[in-house]
């Protein structure tokens, strides 16, 4: 069986369906603090802490686990700056403890949510997976340091990982049963959705002075499907004897918020009232990946490959929130 670790959020919840549609079976562990109940409806579901050893150890214990996929993490990027232990003990303290059950139990494969933060500003775009690591808020940190411990621990133990560096997750399940939904909502696309819908006033834009083509920040905008067909691709190398290994996931395609906000008007049919404030701290400019090596090594194709098409799914989720 494969544990999903924070299996009731958002990116967790999509690889979940997506692993039970493939025939896996799964456990899900979360402890609901950002997750949703609602949000695992396939496989069984375990409610436990990382922070608790014994909440772990049960699990393992309970169930035949074969391999692991992390995806349990706070993701607030301005909070882990002013709060960074938060960060530290749950993104990095409690993926060790993960981590040290699994080889006590002896559990080989793990699949690691990693992010295009740990990059920190990037130095040339696109960014490919040698582009030099320097995080510039703790979140990232704790990311990069998570990656590191996997590098030392693969040498030393018995135990293989992929580490998926994610640009920017969007979109929902096509069929509607999952989607984004975060508390506090800070994603730009499902915020610029809520003003299509009436539920917001107008959709700040962070910044409209920046070395860009209209001058706002431009990111690459990946489908949470996509990614996860990465994470079962990912899965299948390990299970495979591939090598333990590091993944950029984006669509190599760039688009500024400005895109964003016109390509929501086309989809939504919607006038989109937006205004213009002042740059958000730790925006860099431009994130654009390169996921070469993904496809090659992985096979991996994105489907949802026009922005349209990942904005789309999104809107239908969103109605129906
Ligand atoms: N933005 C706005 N207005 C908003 C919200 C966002 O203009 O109300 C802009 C941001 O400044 C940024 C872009 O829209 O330029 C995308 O912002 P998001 O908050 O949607 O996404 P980020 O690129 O900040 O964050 C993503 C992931 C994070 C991860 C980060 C790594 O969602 O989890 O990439 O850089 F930490």
């Amino acid at each position: 069986m494969i544990l999903i670790v924070g299996g009731a959020g958002y990116i967790g919840s999509h690889v979940n369906k997506m692993l039970n549609l493939h025939g896996f079976e799964t456990v899900v562990f979360d402890n609901l603090s950002y997750g949703h109940r609602d949000f695992v409806k396939w496989g069984v579901f375990e409610e436990g802490d990382l922070g608790e050893m014994a909440d772990i150890r049960r699990v393992f214990q309970k169930y035949p686990i074969t391999a692991v996929m992390q995806f349990a993490a706070f993701t607030y990027v301005g909070e882990s700056v002013e709060d960074p232990q938060k960060y530290y003990l749950n993104n990095l303290r409690n993926t060790l403890n993960l981590l040290e059950v699994m080889l006590e139990e002896n559990v080989k494969y793990f699949v690691f949510s990693s992010t295009c933060a740990t990059y920190g500003d990037p130095v040339e775009i696109p960014i490919t997976e040698d582009h030099p690591q320097n995080p510039i808020n703790p979140y990232g940190k704790g990311k990069y340091m998570v990656e590191q411990v996997l590098e030392d621990y693969s040498k030393a133990y018995n135990l293989r990982y992929a580490s998926l560096r994610y640009f920017n997750a969007a979109g929902a399940d096509p069929d509607v049963e999952i989607g984004e939904l975060h508390q506090p909502e800070t994603h730009l696309i499902p915020l610029i959705l809520d003003v299509a819908l009436g539920n917001r006033e107008d959709i700040k834009i962070f910044g409209t002075d920046y070395s860009t083509a209209d001058g706002t920040c431009i990111r690459d905008y990946i489908h949470v499907l996509d990614l996860a067909d990465a994470h079962i691709k990912a899965l299948e190398r390990l299970q495979n004897g591939g090598k333990s290994d590091v993944f950029n996931l984006g669509n190599g395609q760039g688009f500024s918020v400005r895109e964003v906000i016109d390509t929501v008007e086309k989809v939504t049919g919607k006038k989109i009232k937006a205004s213009e404030v002042g740059r958000r701290p730790g925006d860099p400019p431009v994130l654009v990946g390169s996921a070469l090596k993904a496809r090659k090594l992985l096979g991996w194709q994105p489907k949802y490959d026009d922005l349209s098409l990942i904005i789309d799914t999104a809107w239908r989720w969103q109605q129906k929130l």
